[in-house]
């Protein structure tokens, strides 16, 4: 059996992006001692519901979860590790939002045992980061970087591109400048406008526009090419990393391996057959519900081999490595190749979109690049 890896969702921010529809608000008040007693009611719950299993990832996700109290974030991990043998490597990250970085806390953390931060920088241009509705300057979340990465050599930061009015000469610029801070890891997505978002209604009101395809096209290749220069390879369509520094936790996803999620609208793939957990996604819902039953479960349903068979190709194929067929069958269960069309296997890889052997399939850079349409084209 395959360890697992555990997501904790901290669902609270200082301000909420215009373009974020992950789910974080903001707090007037959070009265800690019961999100802790919560949390830890929680983990419990799902520890008896599997056995002592092995854990080689644990993610502090949001939200923001810089924000957590230091004494919470360590109350987690270590009642974690009364619950789950804890892999001698595991990767325990943070992501952090530079607004709410001091060393003093972040020492705490390290002590507590996160191993791992995740900085969202998102541009280092002024304006940009005025329109993205940040709270910080470019200076500063460089600073924090710093501070940050003094203390967590195994750091990634977040930089968003295809941004409004963005050519590609600007984006080459920025990145220059965004890679002399790079570590062993970088996330580099293109900013996308996400339904019931204040981004989603400017757009639609034509208050902005993104630069078109073809430029997001080019900027894509661009990055990569920049990345690989430094040593940074794209594992996956968004994150880049040197070999062997690759975010241990969303592999697990992008493997289809169990990954247990625990907090206001954590998601989870657990068991076999596999289990779609959901958690309640309003932060005082939650909240209620563990008080009351123990968990916040909102679904718990056992996902069909259909569904299965979807979600693992289309995560799967998001790695440069693309699906292993032996690994493909530990996870789910199901041959690769039935999952598969044979026919458009042969035409896609005819087109250079793909290749495969007996033991993987996998997408090229110009599949990567088509990855919905492609995935939609190979699933049975
Ligand atoms: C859940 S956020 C957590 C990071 C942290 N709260 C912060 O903002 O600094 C993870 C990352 O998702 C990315 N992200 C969020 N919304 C996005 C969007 N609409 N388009 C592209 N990337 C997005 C950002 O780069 C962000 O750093
Ligand atoms: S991008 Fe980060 S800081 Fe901004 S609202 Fe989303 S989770 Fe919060």
């Amino acid at each position: 059996m395959l360890p697992l890896a555990i997501y904790i969702h901290w669902p609270f921010c200082k301000a909420k992006c215009p373009y974020c529809d992950f789910n974080s608000h903001v707090a007037e008040q959070i009265v800690s001692e019961r999100w802790k007693a919560a949390y830890l009611k929680e983990i419990k719950y799902f520890a008896e519901r599997m056995d002592k299993r092995k854990v080689s990832s644990i993610f502090f996700g949001g939200g923001t979860p810089s924000l957590m109290p230091v004494n919470l974030v360590k109350a987690i991990i270590d009642t974690l590790s009364e619950y789950f043998i804890f892999d001698e490597n595991i990767e325990i990250t943070l992501e952090m939002n530079p607004t709410s970085i001091e060393a003093q806390k972040l020492e705490g953390f390290k002590a507590a045992g996160v191993n791992r931060v995740s900085v969202g920088i998102q541009s280092l241009r002024a304006k940009d980061l005025k329109f993205l509705g940040r709270q910080h300057s470019a200076e500063e979340a460089l600073a924090a970087l710093k501070m940050a990465r003094e203390i967590f050599p195994n750091y990634s930061f977040d930089l968003m591109y295809a941004r409004p009015e963005q050519t590609l000469d600007a984006w080459r610029e920025e990145l220059e400048e965004a890679l002399e801070y790079a570590g062993p890891h970088f996330s580099l997505y293109q900013l996308t406008i996400e339904k019931g978002t204040p981004f989603y209604a400017a757009h639609s009101r034509g208050e902005f526009t993104l630069p078109d395809e073809d430029v997001a096209t080019e900027m894509y290749e661009l990055t990569e090419k920049m990345l690989k220069q430094k040593g940074l390879l794209a594992y996956e369509v968004s994150n880049y990393a040197k070999p062997g520094f690759e975010c241990r936790h969303n592999l697990t996803y992008w493997h289809y391996g169990e990954y247990v999620g625990i907090g206001p609208g954590a998601h989870g793939r657990i068991g076999f057959p596999r289990q779609a957990t959901m958690m309640i996604h309003g932060p005082e819902a939650w909240l209620k519900s563990v008080e009351e039953k123990g968990h916040g479960l909102q679904s718990d349903v056992v996902i069909t081999p259909q569904e299965i068979k979807e979600e693992a190709v289309m995560m799967g194929l998001r790695l440069a490595s693309g699906i292993d067929a032996v690994r493909f069958k530990t996870a789910t269960g199901l041959d690769l190749w039935s999952c598969l069309d044979q026919q458009k296997l042969k035409a896609c890889a005819a087109e250079g979109l793909i290749e495969y052997t007996p033991d993987y399939v996998r997408p090229t850079e110009k599949g990567r690049m088509l990855l919905s349409s492609l995935t939609a084209l190979l699933l049975l």
